[in-house]
């Protein structure tokens, strides 16, 4: 006889860098970032089951090379809050949707790992609350804790350090990925300077037109560095910039960029634009996630 079993399904949203700035570096080699961050309503999504034996696998369109051993970050979170809570003990199966670029800057299997540690609190009804799901997060990978978060965010320290921006809207965004993966550690071993100034602060209200003039005097630190390993990552930059956007980008080390658009339709026109010019690149049009209380841009 069959017994009901408790499922759940939870989102992984792409995790974008507006703006990052590496302010310096620590003993232990890690680097001090300033950067404002977003989550998109694109994103990947982890399917999770109560089972008899524990199992994992992916599909999706990014299914491809996602490593399905003890290596995934996925089973890694599962690992570690089962050894850092008694009660997190019942099998799971779990199904990963691949909609994100690997290795791509857009979190990939950070917003994996964090889906998973918030989906499986939920499906043991676990006693964890933000910040224990947080510091569980931050041992497996300094993008981890914002991405347990998801909400427009600014991000200190090694991004530990997290404070959420208030009164922050929706925007419209296009993510364009030539199809090249980037190895994080790379990218920082390549950087030339590594004590920068920090962010500016962000303007009193946020709207397309404020943000963008901000974006304008911030950076990506990163973008250089990346860019002298993989310079395809330039051209997905000048295909959002010839198709309107009002600003463009490389989030996290690369090679993502995303475009700002005005509103959610633009963003679908540019979109469509560059995937006819490009058809085997990765092109994804997306509002990101508002503060709580604020709204949209269209
Ligand atoms: O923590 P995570 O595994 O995501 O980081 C991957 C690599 O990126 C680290 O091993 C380190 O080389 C580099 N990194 C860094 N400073 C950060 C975050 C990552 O140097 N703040």
């Amino acid at each position: 006889m069959q017994q009901d079993s408790v499922a759940l399904t939870e989102f992984a949203p792409a995790k974008i860098n507006l703006a990052l700035h590496v302010t310096g570096r620590r003993a232990d080699g890690y680097h001090l970032l300033e950067s404002l961050a977003v989550f998109t309503r694109f994103g990947d999504r982890i399917e999770l089951a109560e089972a008899e034996e524990d199992s994992f696998s992916v599909s999706g369109s990014f299914a491809d090379g996602v490593p399905t051993d003890g290596t995934n970050l996925v089973l890694r979170a599962r690992d570690a809050l089962r050894a850092a809570l008694p009660h997190a003990s019942a099998r799971v199966s779990i199904k990963l949707e691949k909609n994100l670029p690997v290795a791509s800057g857009i979190g990939g299997g950070s917003t994996d790992a964090a889906a998973t540690l918030r989906g499986l609190a939920k499906l043991w009804d676990l006693d964890a609350g933000h910040e224990r799901l947080s510091d569980i997060a931050a041992e497996l990978g300094a993008d981890l804790p914002m991405c347990i978060t998801a909400k427009p965010l600014l991000a200190r320290g090694t991004g530990d350090d997290l404070t959420p921006v208030a009164g922050f809207p929706a925007l419209g965004l296009v993510l364009v990925n030539p199809g090249v993966g980037v190895s994080t550690p790379a990218v920082f071993s390549a950087l030339k300077k590594r004590d920068n100034e920090g962010l500016p602060p962000l303007p009193r209200h946020i709207d397309f037109h404020t943000l963008r003039n901000w974006l304008e005097i911030t950076r990506n630190d990163l973008e250089d560095a990346a860019l002298s390993i993989e310079p395809s990552i330039g051209w997905a930059k000048a295909a959002l910039m010839k198709a309107d956007a009002g600003f463009a980008r490389m989030s996290g080390s690369g090679g993502t960029c995303f475009g700002l658009f005005e509103t959610g339709n633009v963003a679908k026109r540019a979109a469509a634009q560059i995937r006819s010019r490009h058809p085997d690149w990765f092109v994804a049009a997306t509002r990101s996630m508002p503060s709580e209380g604020a709204h949209g841009q269209d």
